[in-house]
């Protein structure tokens, strides 16, 4: 019967939002209405609860609740007083975005090599280090935590800020502590595909700092703290109150949601047996949340149509890493500076993975994927 069905044709999206909110639709739907019945709109008593009990899920002393992973990450360089002539350190391989925030306040952003689990290399930071380096950022990236204790001792050594981009690892764990409290703050997206994700834009900060907390209030709400006053240039980087609402009715199921990614992860690493498909390495001291499962493959674009000819979608993340971007042609990085980040942009394939996937889905992308034969 499953051999049956492993054979018959399927369509498989890369992710699909629309079966989850089957599974919450009465949550959500209410969460929307107490929202239009408050008309708490921009920011309110739907984001401070959000914020409440998203700190407690971080375990960390306080969250702060905005417009996007971005604007977090901009507002955390601001409330460190990183500005123009500094330079932080971060991987070549993430997310562009990482990197805006550095940019955003005119400060360097300094590129380093990922290691073999794909995260930033703790052994490449010390080499990068000068009289203008302010703070380190580690990006727990796909879901995994990075080296936080190698990465935290090189940021103590040198006196920098430590920083963690937590925007694909809601509820990940380093030696069973939840990501969100190793450095200063942690910076999160809750762009509606990430495991907590949002019906639009949003983001949000951590922190057991409460200076951190009280300036990052004020930033985002145009610089003030009585209405009126402005103490300082400020943003408009509010969470909206629908998005607050529906993370909180959201957060509930997220544990159960991380959850079902592991048991999706647990049967590719288990089932994929084709030589030709390196799977991803786990570190032991880290509990992923696999926001992505990243395979490389040979020749990627000949795996990617083979896949969408058998009704699979997949994804890229990332085919360009962020020293070879041309946003960042200034900087003078060359083809051949990170080889592991490269050879990752020309090598990786993300598979679907989300809570919703079906074992049958599973199955059949796992045999696809064992039946595939390189052209070389
Ligand atoms: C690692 C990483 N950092 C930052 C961001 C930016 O988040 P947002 O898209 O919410 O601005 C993302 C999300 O795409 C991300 O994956």
């Amino acid at each position: 019967m499953d051999q049956e069905k492993a054979t018959k044709k399927m369509n498989i999206p890369f992710l699909d939002l629309k079966r989850q909110y089957e599974t919450i639709a009465t949550e959500v739907d209410h969460a929307l209405k107490a929202v239009i019945a408050k008309t708490a709109f921009a920011g309110g008593p739907f984001v401070a609860s959000f914020e409440e009990h998203f700190a407690k899920y971080c375990e960390t002393d306080y969250a702060i609740g905005c417009n996007s992973g971005t604007s977090a990450l901009h507002l955390a360089m601001l409330a460190l007083g990183i500005g123009a002539g500094d330079e932080v350190i971060l991987p070549a391989n993430t997310f562009v975005a990482t990197a805006w925030g550095v940019s955003y306040v005119n400060a360097t952003p300094v590129f380093v090599d990922c290691d073999d689990y794909w995260n930033i290399d703790p052994a490449a930071i010390e080499a990068k280090i000068t009289d203008k380096t302010k703070a380190i950022v580690g990006v727990h990236l796909y879901g995994q935590p990075f080296d936080v204790d190698a990465v935290s001792a090189i940021a103590k050594k040198h006196n920098l800020f430590l920083l963690e981009d937590a925007a694909q690892a809601h509820g990940a764990r380093y030696k069973g502590t939840r990501v969100g409290g190793f450095g200063e703050m942690a910076c999160f997206s809750f762009y509606p595909g990430k495991n907590l994700g949002a019906y639009g834009e949003g983001g949000g900060i951590s922190t057991n700092n409460a200076a951190y907390r009280d300036h990052i209030f004020s930033l985002r709400n145009h610089g003030s703290q009585q209405r009126y006053y402005h103490d300082e240039v400020g943003f408009n980087m509010r969470m909206d109150g629908f998005q607050g609402a529906i993370l909180e009715a959201k957060l509930k199921h997220l544990d159960a949601w991380n959850d079902r990614r592991r048991a999706v992860a647990k049967a590719y690493s288990e089932g994929i047996t084709n030589a030709a498909v390196a799977l991803p390495k786990l570190q032991s001291f880290a509990e992923s949340v696999f926001h992505l499962y990243v395979v490389t493959v040979a020749d990627k674009n000949d795996f990617i149509e083979y896949l969408k000819a058998e009704g699979i979608s997949t994804g890229q993340h990332y085919p360009v890493p962020c020293h070879l971007q041309k946003a960042y042609a200034d900087l003078n990085y060359q083809r051949g500076d990170f080889p592991k980040s490269e050879f990752l942009a020309d090598h990786c394939v993300s598979l679907p993975i989300f809570a919703e996937l079906t074992t049958e889905e599973v199955s059949y992308i796992v045999a696809k994927i064992n039946q595939y034969q390189p052209k070389v």
